[in-house]
């Protein structure tokens, strides 16, 4: 991925706004708003004018399926989590320029002015057709509302909308077996009427607009998903639906009718702009409108289709809007070597961890980017979160920091040291501390945060070489003098670290600005050799991170074992036992080797099995799997698998497959990759 030179006059940066039918947990945070946030933070200390966007996105049947269960209105519900969520985002230091949400008049006026001048245009294609329809609660059936069999994959609780077990997005007609969640009944057709956007008009642009246009610019997993949904030819989506909850179709023959939520919920990101303008007396229109304002959606990666091919196409065809400049979707994050999921409660909540870890928001927003799922899913894991903060943030960031300012106050009752009489060997540190700030910065216009995260604990490593290298605490009393530099160098160090160190560690970065007594200094001063003054008096001072103690980890470790076994107890499932033993000789023959799915698409006339093109490190070759059912190709493009290389090759359906994927059945009965631990080297051997 490469940046582009042009220079941007304003940022609109947005996040995906949350469903309000739930809290936040720590998948949403590594995928989206941690960074989210170091962008907007990063560019607001270049000086950079930056609108941040982030909602609730309160429509959609998910959320009043939640309400008639629970026996209250839609509107209870999203009040409920709207807040909840804003709430823990704001403790989280997650620093939206506003928080809107979707059930807002502003946005439902945003959203149905967007719908309005789409039709006068002449955008939409009227369909009437039959729809699947609940005789007994008088309601057609769209989306979450109606469940049966997955074509796909014959998973037997497939949605409306999608199947949750092989992530094909459906419509209720493609169901086998269909049966409304309302009663429980079968459903009868009946004819409605909707409208559809036409993205199979779409094509040429897309392709000449991202295919062509963002090769370079955009990241791989988000490229290769896009043009995957190209390729396998977009068809017409319908944007309205017959339901009660949502914003109204502004048509008279429209009557009980709503927009689709994923027609109005990026228009929520418009309708922030517009409520935030209201507020603060700006106008929201060059950020969306100006040629010369950048705008960046942060999603996951379940969002992509949205983002990269729905939204901007009605951004287009509106004719007045500017189109996202990069989308980098991030990858999944588990939870325990497990996908987190909210109906299994096998997530950690921000609400939850902000109560029962106060002062550690810094340690999970750490642990949360340097874990982050830029390229491919990772893992979240308690003794992983203990490693980090004790191995790192404390050993490395906080003792450099301690001790240095411990030994001014030691030495120097607290009073800044000259930067005077540098050696050569003191010229070239201050000289390696003055390029973080442009190193740093370039990973995060990249969007690679974990590379600059790590950058960042290289200059605190720096640090600590230099302390060590020169040792104060031993030449004190024979060369004070050299003391004085010594410390005036480190403490240099020292303040690049509170500035540099905001976008990521909000909170650190204010205790430290405040220990040392120092404002707010811009990104860029950061890149000077002198930012402190001779005798300026720090302030007090204080240890930045603790000690992560097993019995925390333990505690919330056992929290989430609990869960498991609660789970568990629901589904026993038998282990098959274990196979006749091989001798080591026979096992050696084999050679596995780690490979990047290339291409995947399914082999014509099948319903199981994908082609795949993968590179071994050896070659690039064919491999037939049987996974169709399990997997929709433009998911699984650059995932990284374990393979048997040297199996004889055999035709399947005329296609020579050279080779065999490892694979693991789920406790769903899923077959899943079995992935490699970290980002290998196509070709490393497995043995
Ligand atoms: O996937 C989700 O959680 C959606 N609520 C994201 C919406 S993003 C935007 F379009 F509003
Ligand atoms: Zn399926």
């Amino acid at each position: 991925m490469e940046a582009k030179d042009k220079h941007f006059k304003r940022y609109t940066i947005t996040s995906a706004l949350p469903y309000a039918n739930g809290p936040i947990h720590i998948g949403h945070l590594a995928g989206v708003y941690v960074p989210a946030d170091i962008y907007a933070r990063y560019l607001r200390m270049k000086g950079e004018d930056v609108l941040f966007i982030g909602g609730s996105d309160e429509h959609g049947v998910p959320i009043t399926i939640k309400a008639r269960k629970e026996g209250v209105s839609p509107q209870e519900i999203v009040d409920r989590y709207h807040e909840i969520i804003r709430d823990s985002f704001e403790r989280f230091g997650i620093s939206f320029d506003v928080y809107s949400r979707t059930s807002a008049p502003i946005h439902h006026e945003t959203a149905a002015d967007f719908f309005t001048k789409l039709y006068k245009k002449g955008v939409f294609v009227e369909k009437r057709n039959q729809q699947y329809f609940d005789a007994e609660a008088g309601q057609f059936l769209a989306d979450r509302y109606i469940t049966g069999t997955c074509p796909h994959c014959s998973y037997e609780k497939a949605y409306g909308d999608q199947c949750e077990s092989c992530g094909t997005s459906l419509s209720p007609l493609d169901l086998i077996n269909p049966h409304s969640t309302l009663s429980g009944n079968k459903p009868v057709l009946k004819e409605t009427k909707h409208w559809y956007l036409p993205l199979d008009k779409a094509e040429n642009w897309l392709r000449e607009w991202i295919l062509e246009g963002h090769k370079d610019d955009w990241k791989v997993n988000v490229y290769g998903q896009v043009k995957s949904w190209i390729d396998q030819g977009l068809q017409p989506r319908a944007v309205t639906r017959d339901l009660d909850w949502g914003v109204q179709v502004p048509l008279a023959e429209a009557e009980g009718k709503v927009l689709y939520v994923w027609f109005d919920a990026p228009i929520g990101y418009i309708s922030a702009a517009r409520e935030w303008a209201a507020e603060t007396g700006k106008d929201w229109e060059p950020y969306w409108k100006a040629d010369d304002s950048k705008l960046v959606h942060f999603i996951g990666k379940d969002n992509i289709v949205f983002h990269c091919i729905i939204f901007p196409f009605m951004l287009q065809q509106e004719g007045s809007f500017i189109l996202p400049d990069n989308v980098p979707a991030n990858e999944f994050l588990n939870l325990e070597n497990d996908k987190i999921s909210t109906s299994r409660n096998w997530a950690v909540w921000l609400h939850e961890y902000l109560d029962e870890l106060p002062g550690k928001e810094d340690v999970l927003r750490y642990v949360l980017t340097a874990n982050a799922p830029e390229t491919k899913d990772n893992d979240f894991t308690w003794k992983d979160f203990q490693a980090r903060n004790n191995n790192e943030l404390l050993a490395i960031f906080g003792n450099f920091v301690n001790r240095t300012l411990v030994l001014t106050h030691k030495y120097f009752d607290s009073n800044i040291p000259a930067l005077e009489n540098l050696s050569e060997a003191d010229e070239h540190i201050l000289a390696l501390m003055q390029a973080f700030p442009a190193k740093i910065g370039h990973s995060i216009e990249l969007y690679r945060f974990r590379e600059a995260l790590s950058e960042l604990m290289n200059l605190a490593r720096l640090g600590n070489r230099y302390l060590t290298e020169n040792e104060p605490w031993k030449i004190f009393k024979t060369d004070p003098e050299r003391v004085r530099t010594v410390l005036a160098v480190s403490l240099e160090i020292t303040a690049r670290l509170a500035v540099l160190s905001e976008p990521f560690l909000p909170f650190t970065s204010a205790k430290l600005r405040k220990m040392m007594q120092i404002n707010a200094f811009s990104w860029d001063q950061a890149g000077n050799k002198q930012l402190l003054s001779a005798g300026h008096q720090l302030g007090e001072t204080a240890l930045l991170f603790e000690k992560v103690e097993d019995s925390m980890i333990e505690q919330q470790v056992q929290k989430l074992l609990d869960t498991r076994k609660a789970n568990e107890a629901q589904e026993e499932k038998p282990v098959k036992p274990q196979k006749e033993a091989v001798q080591f000789d026979d096992f050696a023959k084999m050679d596995m080797r780690v490979g990047t799915i290339l291409e995947a698409e399914v082999v014509p006339k099948t319903k199981k099995l994908l082609k795949l093109l993968i590179d071994t490190g050896i070659d690039k070759r064919t491999v037939v799997s049987g996974i169709a059912e399990y997997y929709q190709p433009e998911n699984i493009i650059g995932q990284q698998v374990v393979m048997l290389v040297n199996l004889e090759p055999r035709k399947i359906r005329g296609i020579e497959s050279q080779g065999m994927i490892m694979m693991a059945e789920n406790a769903d009965g899923k077959l899943c990759f079995v992935a490699p631990s970290e980002a290998f080297m196509n070709g490393a051997e497995v043995k």
